[in-house]
């Protein structure tokens, strides 16, 4: 294996995984972030996000000499022979204006590093980004000696270091095909099946796979109005279609809608730029207003829950990230439905094992407790938002005790009916009788 010096620029969730499994892969990795205190905390091996491995492989990687954290792209690059071969980036493509993706952060990147790069260097974008952003980067780089890639990533919060060590798929694209190679082989130890194609088509993977798995959430979301309406319960609807291997189990639950950093912000980039492309792409549109609804069906159940008024009600939240096993909370959906809550006046208390401070944004609407136990007190209903295995072992028979009324809605079917009804609580579930 060649050992490359690689800089990778944003140490956020993607650019700090990439970085330390890098470097464990014996990689020279020197990551780049523009946020001064994360950078030091990072040089002396503090983790401040919820991965589980990053902190020992961040660790390992200073303790060996291998992995070096600095402040902005134009140090992490470097020049003579400590120059960088390969420039990762991996900085924010958020949602901008009308749905499209930001890419603000991409180009300021580009613009630092443009004049600083080697001869021969390899510049490679990780974060999601638009098909054409390779080519526009190629121009605004304007270096006939430095190759533009596009690898982009697949990880999932909560399981970042296993999913980037052991990958479905490597897909690595461009239109320098020695460049794309080169990427490849950074990955050769994992023994992945490698996907090389162009620059256009890899940019495309991503958005195509992120939009497949909001579709299929949306899809299995209908699916569960429609067995609540017709007397059928979505458990066994879905376990009976997920042995199916063209469908798989995976992706299957149905929940208070999808939502964290990337579903949302990729489904509605790739409808923009369908848009560009003037193409009506009906069925992508058509989930994410599956989605919309299904928050809103979400709050109705908890509505009628509690007599038909929320106003001045208290609701008791069990989850407030996005999903399970990480505390991010962007686009969470469990933050949407707090909101629509919030709107029509309920007082909420949450609850999240993640997330033990004050939600930003919402700190006048909603309460935190630092134990599940403190949301039960007057409660008349608790709802399960996100699907925290713990949630299932509560102290059931206490919060009991505790709330006004004995009612779940519990839209991640996390807990076990039966369970809750030995202690006098009704559970309502998503897609169930
Ligand atoms: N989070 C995920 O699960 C995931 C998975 C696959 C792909 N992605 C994509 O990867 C990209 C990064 O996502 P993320 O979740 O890691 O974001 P993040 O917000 O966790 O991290 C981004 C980091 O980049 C830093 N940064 C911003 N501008 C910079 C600059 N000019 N120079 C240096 N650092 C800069 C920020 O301070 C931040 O620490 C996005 O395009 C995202 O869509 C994310």
């Amino acid at each position: 294996m060649f050992v490359r010096r690689i800089a990778v620029v944003g140490s956020g969730y993607v650019g700090l995984t990439t970085g330390a499994c890098l470097a464990s892969l014996g990689h020279q990795v020197v990551c780049a972030d523009l946020d001064e205190g994360k950078v030091a905390q990072l040089s002396r091996g503090e983790v401040s996000i919820l991965e589980p491995g990053l902190p020992e492989l961040v660790a390992e990687g200073l303790a060996a000499g291998r992995l070096r954290f600095v402040v902005g792209a134009a140090a992490a690059v470097g020049q003579g022979l400590d120059a960088a071969e390969v420039v990762f980036l991996c900085v924010p493509t958020p949602m901008g204006a009308g749905g499209a993706a930001d890419l603000a952060a991409v180009r300021s990147v580009v613009a630092e590093v443009r004049e600083l790069l080697a001869p021969g260097c390899v510049v490679v974008n990780k974060s999601t980004v638009p098909v054409g952003t390779a080519a526009r980067t190629a121009v605004l780089l304007d270096r006939a000696d430095v190759a533009v890639v596009s690898n982009p990533e697949f990880l999932r919060e909560g399981s970042a270091v296993a999913d980037f060590l052991t990958p479905d798929r490597i897909v690595v694209g461009s239109d320098a095909q020695d460049a794309a190679e080169r990427v490849a082989a950074l990955y050769s130890r994992l023994g992945a099946p490698t996907v090389l194609t162009d620059a256009a088509s890899a940019e495309m993977v991503k958005y195509a796979a992120n939009c497949f798995l909001a579709m299929k959430l949306s899809y299995v979301n209908a699916v569960a109005e429609l067995c609540e309406r017709l007397g059928a319960d979505v458990l066994a609807v879905t376990e009976g279609i997920g042995y199916d291997r063209r469908i798989g189990q995976e992706f299957l639950s149905p929940g208070p809608g999808w939502g964290g950093s990337c579903l949302p912000k990729d489904t509605h980039a790739l409808l923009q730029v369908a848009v560009a492309a003037d193409f009506d792409f009906a069925l992508l549109r058509a989930s994410l207003d599956t989605n919309t609804r299904q928050q809103v069906r979400m709050v109705d159940k908890i509505r009628a829950a509690v007599g038909g008024s929320l106003a001045g009600a208290r609701i008791g939240l069990l989850g407030l990230a996005f999903k399970a096993g990480t505390a991010d909370l962007r686009d969470s959906p469990a933050l949407a439905v707090a909101a629509l809550l919030a709107a029509e006046g309920a007082d909420l208390i949450g609850y999240d094992p993640a997330v033990p401070t004050a939600v930003p944004g919402m700190t006048d609407d909603l309460t935190i407790a630092d134990d599940p136990i403190k949301i039960a007190s007057g409660a008349a209903a608790l709802v399960v938002l996100t699907e925290w295995p713990e949630f299932r072992t509560l102290d059931w028979g206490h919060l009991a005790e505790l709330v006004q009324n004995r009612i779940v809605i519990d839209t991640r079917n996390l807990l076990d009916p039966d369970v809750l009804r030995r202690v006098g609580f009704e559970v309502r579930g998503v897609g169930r009788q």
